[in-house]
This record gives C-alpha cells, sequence and structure tokens, in this order.
C-alpha cells in the first residue's frame, strides 16, 4: 500500500514534470502563430543519435535538451585550410577551411589542419518541432540547426549552441535558416562558431522571430585579430519578415547584421555592446526598421553600403513623423559611446507590412538591464518573473516596461556589411585589417567568400539547398562570404 502510493506520487510528479516542460511563453511579432510541437508530450533524448532522429522525424515533437550533446570528434588531421590575408594576426586570427566545392581559397597559401567534420553542417530540423532547453543545461556542442527546404512551424527556444570550428571560417554555422516559414528563435545563446551565428537565405525564409537571445562574440581566432568575431547575423534571405528584439549582441566586429535582397527587418530593444566594426549594414532590397535599441561602444552602428537598402532608424528629433505613419508611439535609439546611426528613409514606414503582432516597444532607459538580465540561455524562470521583451501569453504585450510607448510597437531588424554583390565593384574588406577610416571595415580578402565559393564541404550530404553549393539552385550570385 505504502509503495503503490508513493509509486502514484512518484508518477504524478512525472506527470506534472512533463506537463511544465515545454515552450514558454508565445510566439509574437510575425513569427506569431509558431506552435512547434504545439501539444505533444516534452521528452527528452538520451543521446546525439536520437536528438538527431526526433529532429528530423515526420512527428510533432516537443524535445526536450537537459543536457550537453556532444558532436565533437569527428576530426580530420589532415585536412586543407588556406591562410587569407584577412588573417594577419597568426594563431590569434581565422584562418579558412578550404572545401573542395569552394574556390573561396584562390591563392591563398594552404595549410595543413585539423577540424570537426560535423560541425560543418548542421542538422536538419523537420517540420512541426520545439527544441527546448531545460534551465542552463541545454547544449549542443559541435553541431548547429538547420530549418530549411520547406520545413515549417519551428521553436527554438533556451539552448546554447557551440563550438563551431571557431578557428576557421566556414567552420560551420549556429542556426540556418533557408526556405522555411514560422520559425521562432528565443533565448539561444551562441558562442565560439567558425562562421555565422545566423544565417537566413538564399530562399525565402518567410515570417521570423528573434528575440531575447544572446550573441556571443568573444573568440580567440577572430577574423579582425581584435577578439571579436565577425560573422554574426546575416539575412540574406527573400522576403522575409523578421522580428528581431531583446537581443544582446556584443564583442562583435561585423555584420551584426548584415541585410539584402527583399526582407523586412524590425530591430527593437536590442543591446548591442563592444562592437570594434559595424552592426547594421542593410543592402539593396532589404527595409530595416530601428528603433528602441542601446548601441553601447558601437564603433559603426550604421555602415554605409555601397548598393544600400531602405532603413529609417528612429531619432529624438523625427520622432513624431515615425508616429504618425505607424500609427503608434515610435521610440529613439540610444548611442553611447559610440559612432552614428542616421537613417531616415521615410518608405521603410509608409511600406511596412502587416502582421507583426503583439509586440510593444519600449523606451531605451530600461533597454540594457533588461536585455542583460533576460537574454541568451538559464532565463526563462527570471523572464517570466521579471516579464521580458515579448513573448506576451497570448499575445497581449506584457512587455514590461512600457513608458510612453504604447502596445503596438513593432521591431526593426538590422542588418550589416558590406556587399560584395555588386559585380565588379570590389568592396571593401570588411573585418580584416581594422576599421577603415571611414568606419569601412578593411582588409577583407579578397576573395573573400564569393557566391560561387559558398563552402560546400565536399559530397557532403545535405548539400543541396546550400547556397552556392551547387549550379541549379539559383544561387551563385551572391557571396556570403564577405
Ligand atoms: C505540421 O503540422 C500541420 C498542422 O497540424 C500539418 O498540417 C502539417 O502537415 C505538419 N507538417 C508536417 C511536415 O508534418
Ligand atoms: C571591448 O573590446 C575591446 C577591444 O577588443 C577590449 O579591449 C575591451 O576590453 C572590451 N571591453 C570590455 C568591457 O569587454
Amino acid at each position: 500500500m505504502a509503495i503503490q502510493k508513493s509509486l502514484l506520487t512518484a508518477l504524478a510528479l512525472l506527470g506534472a514534470t512533463a506537463q511544465a516542460a515545454g515552450v514558454s511563453g508565445k510566439a509574437f511579432g510575425f513569427a506569431t502563430g509558431t506552435t512547434g510541437g504545439g501539444s505533444a508530450s516534452a521528452a527528452s533524448p538520451s543521446d546525439t543519435a536520437e536528438l538527431t532522429s526526433w529532429l528530423t522525424d515526420s512527428t510533432p515533437r516537443t524535445i526536450l535538451i537537459d543536457k550537453e550533446f556532444n558532436f565533437l570528434g569527428s576530426k580530420c588531421s589532415d585536412c586543407k585550410c588556406c591562410k587569407p590575408s584577412s588573417n594577419t594576426c597568426g594563431s590569434s586570427g581565422q584562418n579558412a577551411i578550404d572545401l573542395d566545392s569552394s574556390d573561396w581559397c584562390g591563392d591563398y597559401p594552404t595549410l595543413t589542419c585539423t577540424y570537426d567534420k560535423a560541425a560543418l553542417e548542421g542538422i536538419d530540423v523537420a517540420s512541426n518541432k520545439s527544441i527546448v532547453g531545460v534551465g542552463s543545461s541545454g547544449i549542443l556542442r559541435g553541431k548547429g540547426l538547420r530549418i530549411r527546404n520547406g520545413v515549417s512551424n519551428v521553436i527554438v527556444q533556451n539552448i546554447h549552441i557551440t563550438e563551431l570550428n571557431p578557428q576557421y571560417i566556414w567552420g560551420g554555422d549556429a542556426i540556418t535558416l533557408d526556405g522555411s516559414d514560422l520559425v521562432w528563435i528565443d533565448h539561444v545563446k551562441t558562442s565560439l562558431i567558425g562562421r555565422q551565428h545566423f544565417v537566413a537565405g538564399y530562399e525565402a525564409s518567410g515570417r521570423v522571430t528573434i528575440s531575447n537571445n544572446e550573441f556571443d562574440g568573444q573568440t580567440s581566432w577572430s577574423a579582425t585579430c581584435d577578439g571579436h568575431h565577425y560573422w554574426t547575423v546575416l539575412g540574406y534571405g527573400k522576403n522575409d519578415k523578421v522580428t528581431f528584439t531583446g537581443n544582446y549582441i556584443h564583442h562583435t566586429s561585423g555584420r551584426s547584421p548584415k541585410l539584402e535582397f527583399n526582407s523586412y527587418w524590425h530591430a527593437y530593444n536590442n543591446y548591442w555592446y563592444n562592437n570594434t566594426g559595424h552592426a547594421f549594414d542593410v543592402g539593396d532590397g532589404t527595409n530595416a526598421l530601428i528603433e528602441g535599441n542601446v548601441f553601447n561602444q558601437v564603433d559603426t552602428p550604421f555602415l554605409e553600403d555601397s548598393s544600400p537598402g531602405q532603413t529609417y532608424a528612429v531619432s529624438a528629433s523625427d520622432k513624431s513623423s515615425c508616429d504618425s505613419a505607424l500609427g503608434r508611439t515610435c521610440v529613439a535609439n540610444t548611442l553611447t559611446s559610440s559612432g552614428e546611426l542616421s537613417a531616415s528613409d521615410s518608405s521603410v514606414l509608409s511600406s511596412w507590412p502587416k502582421g507583426e503582432s503583439g509586440i510593444s516597444v519600449v523606451d531605451t532607459s530600461r533597454v540594457q538591464s533588461s536585455v542583460l538580465a533576460n537574454a541568451g540561455v538559464g532565463k526563462l524562470s527570471s523572464s517570466s518573473k521579471r516579464r521580458r521583451f515579448n513573448a506576451p501569453p497570448q499575445g497581449a504585450p506584457n512587455l514590461p516596461i512600457h513608458s510612453s510607448a504604447g502596445p503596438g510597437a513593432a521591431p526593426t531588424g538590422p542588418p550589416p556589411t558590406w556587399s560584395w554583390r555588386t559585380v565588379g565593384t570590389k568592396p571593401t574588406p570588411p573585418p580584416f585589417g581594422g576599421p577603415i577610416p571611414g568606419g569601412f571595415p578593411s582588409g577583407l580578402p579578397s576573395g573573400f567568400p564569393t557566391p560561387s565559393g559558398f563552402p560546400l564541404p565536399s559530397g557532403g550530404p545535405q548539400s543541396s539547398g546550400f547556397p552556392g553549393a551547387h549550379g541549379g539552385h539559383g544561387h551563385h550570385h551572391h557571396g556570403w562570404g564577405n
């Protein structure tokens, strides 16, 4: 009897745990309606094989990441790398993996190197999945995630993706979107990534919300030779609508973010800290609405692109025109110990798409402390107590702080980096070599990733869809590389 009773109690407790576990909050912004695995009961995979199987199968799932899944160990010891001219600092710089499928390395001196092959390509997540870390223990070490080729309805929350060959350009991307829809990336931390912390494109990424994440650029292998990571956020998808809010982007030196092609990015209430290069580079075709952000020690908040898109950055002096165009209270950005952010293309306001729900933009006086307290992994419970940005239950703006900003403010997204797409005009090399006088990143080795040079591991299994991976996909026009 007593045994039965305690068994029942234990079962009840287990049930309670399973029910409590799962996604926190609801998708808001452009990704409103994303449900991931929905009501699928939460379960923890036992090892990397089971994790991979659950991520890639056709069953809607709530996958709990309650420990570290370590994908390291697939090392090649006699692989080919090259030393790009951007690496002027030897072992504290980034060399590049020389993939057979890419001619990116061009004439750079070749080297023998060792890296983890598993990191080069992320796991291809299938539709209708929630991937949720437990506490601060959910770690993917040595492999990222890809959401592409028609996949939709995916939530990634509260996990840390780290150690993707950080020594090497083309070492791996943490999160890739390429031909997707309805994706919510929330409370994720990325660190020690070889290539992009986040990349979208070239196919459309549809409706996306990127909220409360920590993009940690601290590295011992810096393409800019200063301990900061250059390849941070790249938005190259077409027809993307992206809400980018509550994120902490720190110790980077470029592409934070770089945006191009026909997309809308609303970046609001983010905190940029200690960026030795550029934050936004908004290229051709992209509309960026940048408001209520804090830039602290950011060398170049907004890079002059040689082929610029449309950007509206809310400033105190023109706030009223934003208010009237959007029918709500817009919030000016705040910059301290930073360069300038001046962009007032009001076509962004008049063409702003519908569908970005449940957002509210708060005054910048609250942004730094709120982002530091809530962004990244292991912060879900503190977030719900403190009212983190966004994610209001049921769309009700529970945004903490709203000060003067009424409900309904919409976020914008930023992008950066110069583009090398202008054929015939060699983009000044970015990262390497340090900021050019005009704030332009200098030093990008010629040969920076050109389109065709997308580093696709030859023979790599899921190369399809990788930009530049193959000819018939229509992806050979631009480089993601620079
Ligand atoms: C995902 O879920 C939706 C809604 O239940 C369903 O219509 C769709 O077929 C699912 N997708 C896949 C790939 O299972
Ligand atoms: C900011 O970055 C610079 C350049 O890398 C570094 O010297 C400095 O220590 C950083 N400051 C902080 C507070 O991390």
